[in-house]
């Protein structure tokens, strides 16, 4: 199935049956990873929606679901890496196996803000996973465990990430004309 592809998207980046072949493979990888586990998915909120919903139900390790939402203050296209917690995790995460699903690693400030937070609760263990990294964009190095796709550092939406909120029920991920975000 070939979805709409809206005026103010200049070509899609990666389609939707790409990041299906992409969240199965991910999701295999960490079943073999975590066999004999269960894993609490953080998910960060808003922009990790759909790849959560997606790669949660393509795991077979049993899950349990928390969800937390960040804002990182700065211009909306790039972060500063002053993190503000806007919604905070419903329960303690102390000896669980945490697995942070994030959309996109960008500058990577926000993710290491929120790894250092996640642990110093105790978990018994932290990773990421990430459905797109941008390595030419990285200013601190974090370590990611499970990355879907490098990208250049061109500004994304679709499939859960947004431009001024929009764009985020898109399947694909598609490339913003600049204009859009210049203007
Ligand atoms: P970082 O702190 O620079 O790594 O920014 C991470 C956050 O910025 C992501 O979780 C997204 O919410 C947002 N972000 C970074 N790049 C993009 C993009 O290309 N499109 C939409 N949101 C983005
Ligand atoms: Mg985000």
């Amino acid at each position: 199935m070939t979805a709409d592809v809206p005026e103010e998207i200049e070509s899609v980046l990666i389609s939707e049956q790409d990041i299906a072949a992409k969240v199965s493979e991910l999701a295999a990888r960490v079943d073999a990873d975590y066999a004999g586990r269960e894993i609490l998915l953080v998910g960060v909120l808003k922009g990790a929606v759909m790849f959560m919903a997606d790669f949660a139900r393509a795991l077979h390790t049993p899950v349990s679901m928390e969800f937390m939402a960040v804002t990182s203050y700065g211009s909306s296209t790039s972060s500063s890496g002053v993190v503000r917690i806007l919604k905070d995790l419903d329960r303690e995460i102390a000896d669980k196996h945490v697995l942070v699903v994030e959309d996109v690693i960008d500058s990577g400030l926000t993710l290491s803000w929120l790894l250092r937070n996640m642990r110093s609760r105790g978990p018994a263990s932290v990773e990421v996973v990430a459905l797109l990294r941008k390595p030419e964009a990285a200013k601190v190095n974090v370590h990611v465990r499970y990355v879907g796709f490098d990208i250049a550092s061109d500004f994304v939406v679709g499939y859960g990430l947004d431009y001024a909120e929009r764009y985020r029920d898109l399947p694909f991920v598609g490339l913003l004309r600049p204009e859009v975000y210049e203007a």
